[in-house]
C-alpha cells in the first residue's frame, strides 16, 4: 500500500466515523439509532474494513466492539484510526472466521456493506459460523446495496451510469477497465478485482445463504429515495418494477426458536 493510498483510506474511514451525513452511511446510522440500542452490548463488526463504522458504534454507544476483517491493509488503517482517536472500547483483528472460528458470544453482529462482496457458498458458511457466536436474544444485522439498485452494488460509482449492471457484460468490463485504479485493499487491490468479487446479491440470494444457519429474518427495510418524503417514510418498494429503485436493504436476523 503506497503512502498516498494509506492517507486516502484513513481520510475515508475517518469521514465515515465522524461525519453523521457521510453520503452512503447516513441512512444506516439513522436506522441504527432508531432501531437498536447497543449500550451494554458486545458488538462484532464483521468485515469492519478500515474501521469507520466500528469507531462510530464504539463512540455513540457504551458498547464493546470487536472489528474483524480478512484484509490486513484495512485493519492497519482501522488500528491507526483507533489510536488517533484514542478509542478504548474497540479492537481490530485480521481474521478469517472459517480458518479461525471466534470463541466468544456477541449480542449484535453487523455486516455493513460486506455481504455483497462474499461469494455465496462462503457467505453461507460464514452465517453458519456466526450463528454459533450469537448470544441468546442477539441479532445479526446485514445491510447491503442490492444488485438491482441504481448503484449496482457500488459499480455505478465506478462507471457513473445508474443501472450499469444491465449493460452487456463486455461493455461494462471495458468501462470498468477504463476507469480502473488501485485501491487500498490487499485482497482486492483494484476496482476491476472489486467488481469481480461481487456476488450480485438480492434478498432471495441472501435468504438462500442462511440455509443451515438456523437464522431467520425478523425485520427488513428496503430503502429508496421515496423514503425522503414524509408520508412515504416507511414505504418499502419491494415489488416489480419499483424494486429497481431500492438503494439499500437492511435485514435483522435472529436464531429461530
Ligand atoms: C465494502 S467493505 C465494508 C467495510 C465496513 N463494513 C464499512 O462499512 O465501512 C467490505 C469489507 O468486507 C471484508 N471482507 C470480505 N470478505 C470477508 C471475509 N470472508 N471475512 C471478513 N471480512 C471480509 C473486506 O475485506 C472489506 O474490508
Amino acid at each position: 500500500m503506497t503512502q498516498a493510498m494509506y492517507e486516502e483510506g484513513l481520510a475515508y474511514a475517518e469521514s465515515n466515523f465522524l461525519d453523521e451525513n457521510a453520503a452512503h452511511l447516513h441512512v444506516d446510522k439513522r436506522l441504527i439509532r432508531e432501531k437498536f440500542n447497543m449500550d451494554g452490548k458486545k458488538v462484532l463488526d464483521f468485515g469492519c474494513g478500515m474501521g469507520g463504522m466500528s469507531l462510530w458504534y464504539a463512540t455513540n454507544f457504551k458498547c464493546e466492539v470487536h472489528g474483524i476483517d480478512i484484509d490486513a491493509h484495512h485493519v492497519k488503517i482501522a488500528n491507526d484510526l483507533k489510536a488517533k482517536h484514542k478509542a478504548q472500547n474497540v479492537n481490530f483483528e485480521v481474521r478469517n472466521v472459517l480458518d479461525k472460528p471466534l470463541e466468544g458470544k456477541y449480542d449484535f453482529i453487523v455486516l455493513n456493506d460486506v455481504a455483497e462482496h462474499i461469494q455465496l457458498p462462503i457467505l453461507k458458511a460464514i452465517f453458519q459460523a456466526l450463528s454459533k457466536n450469537l448470544a441468546a436474544g442477539g441479532g445479526i444485522y446485514v445491510s447491503y446495496p442490492p444488485w438491482r439498485s441504481p448503484y449496482a452494488s457500488h459499480v455505478q460509482h465506478v462507471v457513473g451510469i445508474p443501472w450499469c449492471q444491465f449493460l452487456p457484460e463486455g461493455m461494462l468490463l471495458k468501462m470498468i477497465e477504463k476507469n480502473n485504479r488501485q485501491i487500498v485493499g490487499e485482497e482486492e487491490s483494484d476496482l476491476l478485482q472489486a467488481y469481480q468479487g461481487l456476488n450480485h446479491l438480492t434478498h432471495n440470494k441472501l435468504m438462500g445463504a442462511l440455509e443451515g444457519s438456523g437464522l431467520r429474518p425478523v425485520y427488513r427495510k428496503s430503502h429508496s429515495f421515496v423514503n425522503k418524503y414524509g408520508p412515504l417514510k416507511n414505504a418499502n418498494l419491494r415489488f416489480f418494477p419499483l424494486d429497481f429503485l431500492v438503494t439499500k436493504e437492511f435485514v435483522l436476523l435472529e436464531k429461530a426458536a
